[in-house]
């Protein structure tokens, strides 16, 4: 795969790819060396980084890349990947980057349960391999009104469940991050009803810009941006693309979402990107792209009206925001 082939990214706002690099080949040595030091003699049992290499190998590869953000540049790598919200690792925006080593990935598997005909629970190498892989470029926008354009690598959530088989009560999916309080700092603050869980109508999970990324910019997903699996849904505030998911329940009955759970005033089920629908703290008209000075216009639905504006016909966006 061609890396960085993004010529109209400013050279100033490319991320030194070699300090990237060389930090991810330092944490994998680093997590190894520490398994031999409290296990001495043990080698690292070989399934450990199954997924890992499989999927690098993968991504290496030439893979179809589409522009789903109208031709706008990427946020660069730097930005992309240390201005995060991942409250397992702290509420500071620099937080998941500076204990990101706190999440540890590999192994890792995903249950998939509930309203499907084949539900389990499947190391991750298992669940991408049967998955073809591609770019697609998106815009992700914070319910905090700022906003980022990210390359992730991925596939459409649809072409998992669609494996697992929904039965026809199956309407709602819930999604489910990691827990391991003893591991990641945040998870012993009690910000959120941990474990993070967000929640989709079984529509919008099918619909074809719903993706699980498991990489961005060329590279496999750094923890910082919800290693190893995480969803994006880029019409939806920020708060709904969950990350680090270990199940995905398809499920009869609505339940609420971490965030609609905590704070239902401020933020609803549907979470829709709304420039008319103000937040109680925030206007919600204008955007600040991270990387850029200023202030943009925010689009409906984030600029994917189009695709998906028919999904909610007959809604009073008002009342379900
Ligand atoms: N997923 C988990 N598990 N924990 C989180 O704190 N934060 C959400 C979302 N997914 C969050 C999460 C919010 S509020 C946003 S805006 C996006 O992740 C941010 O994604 P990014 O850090 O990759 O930009």
């Amino acid at each position: 795969m061609t890396r960085y082939r993004y010529p109209s990214i400013p050279e100033a706002q490319v991320t030194p790819r070699e300090l990237f690099e060389s930090r991810r080949r330092f944490l994998n040595t680093g997590l190894a060396l520490g398994a031999a030091a409290i296990a001495p003699g043990l080698l690292w049992p070989r399934s450990s980084y199954a997924w890992q290499g499989a999927l690098e190998a993968r991504i290496d590869s030439e893979l179809p890349s589409h522009d789903l953000a109208g031709g706008e540049a990427p946020t660069s790598l730097r930005d992309i990947t240390t201005y995060n919200n991942f409250y397992e690792l702290g509420t500071g925006k620099r937080d998941p980057e500076i204990y990101g080593h706190q999440l540890v990935t590999d192994p890792w598997s995903l249950t998939i349960d509930g309203e499907v005909d084949k539900a389990g629970t499947f190391a991750l190498e298992d669940v991408l391999r049967h998955q073809e892989l591609e770019e697609r470029i998106y815009r992700l926008r914070c319910v905090e009104a700022w906003s980022k354009v990210v390359p992730w690598i991925g596939f459409p959530l649809a072409k998992l469940l669609e494996r697992h088989e929904p039965t026809s009560r199956a309407r709602y999916v819930v999604f489910e991050s990691i827990h391991d309080p003893d591991s990641l700092r945040g998870q012993r603050r009690s910000v959120l009803d941990w474990p993070y869980r967000e929640v989709l109508r079984i529509d919008e999970a099918m619909h074809p810009l719903t993706l699980l990324a498991v990489g961005l910019y060329g590279e496999i997903l750094p923890n910082q941006s919800g290693a190893p699996i995480r969803l994006v849904v880029p019409w939806k505030y920020g708060f709904k693309s969950i990350k680090s998911i270990i199940r995905i329940s398809l499920v009869e009955e609505r339940l609420p979402s971490s965030w609609e759970e905590r704070n239902p005033e401020e933020y609803g089920f549907y979470a829709n990107v709304n420039p008319q629908v103000d937040h109680p703290r925030w206007s919600q008209a204008r955007e600040r792209r991270i990387g850029e000075s200023g202030r943009r216009e925010t689009l409906m639905f984030n600029g994917y009206a189009e695709e998906v504006a028919h999904l909610y016909a007959g809604m009073d966006l008002q009342r379900h925001y």
